[in-house]
């Protein structure tokens, strides 16, 4: 008898490769501007993988190709084996693979609550025929969303804002919430642009912990773009350095952190400017 798993991790396209996410020979332009130049990483399962780079270095750019918000030029892009370079961003989601923006996207206007409520993709209450014949089932279901919603929230410590506009949230609160709207799609993996900026130093840690809580106990990978270099050697391994949108280098933080052609990269102007 053959077994059937239904873990988020397991994969039903029996791809046994250590690689969730991967890609190949990536190049993005912006008119006269290549902000992506034939770039390939890969992210191994249950890692956080940390992206870094100096300012421009194609980062943010990298995660809106991945995520399907803008379509590369040329390159591949897979998940778990599978090419979803030409797929919607929807599509992308529905496949686990979730993102955080450089600047949180709350919808103000609506409660804490009420932000992690819209998250779940698969909700039938949307359908209003479902909600006409199967009454009792879209009942179930939402009850079921907002449990597990009332969870993400204490989880994150944010129940005593659970009720309070998103909009009046603090710039860290905001974050927390951002992760909380992924949790409640069930991720493989969570894509993180800058989670530690505006953040201080006490809810950098519950951030920190949460990450490293996620990936332990849930198998949830992450790949993360951060400046805050404390947070990337603690958390980050293996840590990929970006540079005029190719990958530059690739290893262990400390290693990398070392690294001749990564000091260069993010100190190439001063250098520049002791010589000339
Ligand atoms: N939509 C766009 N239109 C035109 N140029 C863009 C666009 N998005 C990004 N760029 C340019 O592409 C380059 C890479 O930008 P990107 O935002 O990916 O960098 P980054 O590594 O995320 O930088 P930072 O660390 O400052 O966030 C920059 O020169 C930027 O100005
Ligand atoms: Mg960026």
């Amino acid at each position: 008898m053959t077994e059937t798993t239904e873990s988020p991790l397991s994969d039903a396209g029996g791809n046994q490769e250590p690689w969730l996410l991967e890609v190949r020979d990536l190049v993005k332009n912006f008119g006269g501007l290549r902000a992506v130049d034939h770039c390939s990483f890969r992210v191994e399962r249950g890692t956080i993988t940390g992206l870094i780079g100096p300012n421009g270095a194609g980062k943010t750019t990298v995660f809106n190709l991945i995520t399907g918000f803008i379509p590369p030029d040329s390159g591949r892009i897979l998940l778990a084996g599978e090419d979803i370079g030409h797929l919607r961003p929807d599509q992308i989601f529905a496949r686990g693979l979730c993102r955080t923006f450089q600047i949180p996207r709350e919808h103000g206007s609506m409660s804490v609550l009420e932000n992690l409520l819209l998250v779940p993709p698969e909700q039938s209450g949307e359908r209003w025929w479902n909600a006409l014949i199967r009454g009792a089932q879209v009942q179930a279901e939402e009850t079921r969303n907002l449990e597990k919603a009332r969870e993400v929230l204490e989880y994150l410590q944010l129940t005593h804002v659970s009720n309070e506009y998103a909009g009046n949230l603090s710039g860290g609160q905001k974050k927390l919430l951002e992760l909380g709207r992924m949790l409640m799609a069930d991720p493989q993996i969570i894509l993180l642009d800058e989670p530690a900026a505006g953040v201080n130093r006490t809810l950098l840690r519950t951030i920190s912990d949460n990450i490293q809580y996620l990936a332990r106990e849930r198998g949830i990978t992450f790949l993360l773009i951060e400046h805050d270099m404390n947070m990337v050697m603690n958390l980050c391994n293996p840590v990929i350095v970006m540079s005029e949108g190719r990958k530059l280098a690739e290893g262990e933080p400390d290693i990398v952190r070392n690294d001749k052609n990564v000091l260069e990269a993010y100190l190439g102007g001063q250098y520049a400017a002791a010589e000339g």
